[in-house]
């Protein structure tokens, strides 16, 4: 049977190729996306996401959620992802319309129907899962895992100590972190390791079909960014979140306890990750170190041949 699951994203181009790993999947069942602030806007994290999905002839309920996060005001990321959030291709204007209902209501009503238990993909900052699980603790039972990107045992990429998501909503994580559900945590230790390299970005181009040349155009603006900071191609963080769903022999996880700085000087938005087991705490994560690239790049290479 196919995993019902929810991608919960704030497009971003590595969200839209995470969204298209998704729906490409046999493995998968994407009963709905929803759409956060974070790298943009959520006014255009909203439009990335019905670009993309239009684009590729997805048809999916896509609503709209957090516009801030819990506490704090939002930051965005417009040097990685530009001033749409998803810079680099043309999009014709989407024919989808949003849900008319909100994120929440959609993530816990799915949950709520949903006969086997539904696996959460989040890949933006945790504020909507968050007030889903604080409005309706209940639907926790109804939740097999959480499969998110975000976080670092080993360095940040926003501060020093904090990876982006996790550093937008530090309040939104800490509640989504301990909330007990089960949470495979696909931070920065394990995406600086899935890179896609410019002659594979090429290939991507070359098989000449309209989604895998848009994929192209995306990373080509993606690349871009990470080469200024001495990277060899673009580290597909989203992707590594819904990769370790599909095919979880891909991704080498240990299981640790993580807690999430709220208030540190140098730290807030820090994933604490007792990776000695110092604390002797109870291991909430498991927390992904290592990927099989070229196993994962050959996914999304066969991904793409299920678009036009
Ligand atoms: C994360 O932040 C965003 O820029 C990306 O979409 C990814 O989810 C990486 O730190
Ligand atoms: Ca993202």
């Amino acid at each position: 049977m196919k995993k019902p699951v929810i991608i919960d994203c704030d497009p971003g181009h590595d969200d839209a190729i995470a969204l298209l790993l998704a729906f490409a999947s046999d493995a998968l069942d994407v009963k709905a996306v929803t759409t956060v602030a974070g790298n943009q806007t959520l006014e255009k994290t909203l439009r990335n996401a019905l670009n993309v999905l239009d684009f590729a002839g997805i048809e999916v309920e896509v609503a709209a959620g957090a516009a801030k996060p819990l506490m704090r005001d939002l930051i965005i990321a417009p040097e990685v992802h530009g001033e749409s959030g998803l810079d680099g291709p043309a999009f014709p204007p989407s024919k989808l319309k949003p849900s008319k209902r909100g994120a929440v209501e959609v993530i816990v009503d799915t949950v709520r129907k949903s006969d086997a238990k539904v696996t959460l993909i989040p890949t933006g900052p945790l504020t909507n899962i968050a007030m889903a699980l604080i409005s309706h603790p209940e639907i926790k039972e109804g939740i097999e895992r959480i499969s998110l990107m975000g976080g670092a045992c080993f360095g940040g990429n926003w501060t020093p100590a904090a990876e982006f998501n996790i550093l937008v909503d530090p309040e939104a994580a800490s509640i989504v972190f301990g909330s007990g559900i089960p949470i495979t945590m696909c931070g920065l230790d394990v995406t600086h390791r899935a890179q896609i390299y410019e002659d594979e970005v090429e290939t991507l181009r070359k098989m000449n079909r309209k989604v895998a040349t848009m994929v192209a155009e995306l990373l080509d603006f993606f690349g871009k960014f990470h080469s200024r900071f001495g990277f060899k191609g673009s580290p597909l963080h989203d992707p590594c979140a819904v990769a370790w769903v599909i095919d979880p022999g891909m991704i080498a996880t240990r299981k640790l306890h993580v807690d999430i700085e709220t208030s540190g000087e140098f730290t807030t938005g820090a994933t604490v990750v007792d990776y000695y087991n110092v604390l002797k705490k109870d291991k909430n994560a498991d927390v992904a170190f290592d990927i099989d690239r070229e196993r994962f790049i050959k996914m999304i290479f066969d991904a793409m041949k299920h678009y036009d």
